[in-house]
């Protein structure tokens, strides 16, 4: 079975991880792309994840998460899979890596922030994975064309239509449980062997941070 590494990205890693950014979102217009700017600000602050494979060191995926102040909302986003290892569950493993620092590391609930995902309108692939790991779609949402990045697919009159998707403190337990399983690869739906490196602590110590805040 293939192994890969989940980590945060270092800014070391800041050029690679946008050439990874640029190379998938480049052509798929149900991503929203970023600037090398933007990212490396996302990097900087400690909130981008990837994952590798554990042989070559390549990256082949990456997610991020960002801090609306306006909207007093984190938002877990720019999940990208390199086409060639997709369904193994990579992005189910990142997704529950990046969720999991959010969680312990920023206590969005307590405080008073929610934490959302936003999907293109036309873009299937992400819900089924979303709503598994306790997402709920609450609204559609509409972007204005200046606002939008230039690639992403629009409706006639310019604008960027997406679904925005909540998850509440309730869908902890599911996320809690599924890091303990993925970091032990004792997780059916991921078909590879991953392994966690969280920085500063060890993958238990973190688990059972989120198991408190989960409540279990
Ligand atoms: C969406 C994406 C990140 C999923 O990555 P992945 O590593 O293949 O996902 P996983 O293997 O963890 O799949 C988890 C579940 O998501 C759903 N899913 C994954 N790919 C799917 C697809 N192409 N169509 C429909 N559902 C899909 C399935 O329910 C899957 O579980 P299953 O394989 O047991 O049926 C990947 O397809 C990708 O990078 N797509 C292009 C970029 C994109 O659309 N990103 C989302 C932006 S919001």
């Amino acid at each position: 079975m293939a192994s890969y590494s989940i980590k945060k990205v270092q800014p070391a890693d800041a050029k690679a991880a946008y050439a990874f950014h640029q190379r998938i979102s480049h052509d798929d217009p149900y991503v929203w792309q970023r600037t090398e700017q933007e990212l490396e600000a996302q990097i900087a602050k400690g909130y981008v994840y990837c994952a590798l494979d554990a042989q070559t060191g390549s990256m082949v995926g990456l997610c991020y998460t960002v801090f609306d102040a306006h909207a007093l909302a984190w938002e877990i986003g720019g999940m990208t899979i390199d086409s060639t290892v997709q369904r193994i569950g990579l992005a189910t493993a990142l997704g529950v890596f990046a969720m999991a620092h959010l969680i312990v590391y920023q206590d969005p609930w307590n405080n008073n922030q929610r934490v959302l995902a936003h999907v293109h309108k036309d873009n299937p692939k992400p819900r089924a994975l979303l709503e598994k790991a306790g997402f709920v779609k609450t609204r559609s949402v509409t972007i204005p064309d200046a606002y939008a990045p230039p690639k992403m697919r629009r409706e006639k009159n310019g604008e960027v239509h997406g679904d925005e998707f909540e998850i509440s403190p309730g869908g902890l337990l599911k996320l809690s449980s599924w890091f303990d399983d993925i970091s032990r690869n004792n997780f059916k739906p991921v078909a590879a062997t991953v392994t966690f490196l969280v920085e500063g602590e060890t993958v238990d110590q973190m688990a059972e941070k989120l198991r408190k805040l989960a409540g279990g």
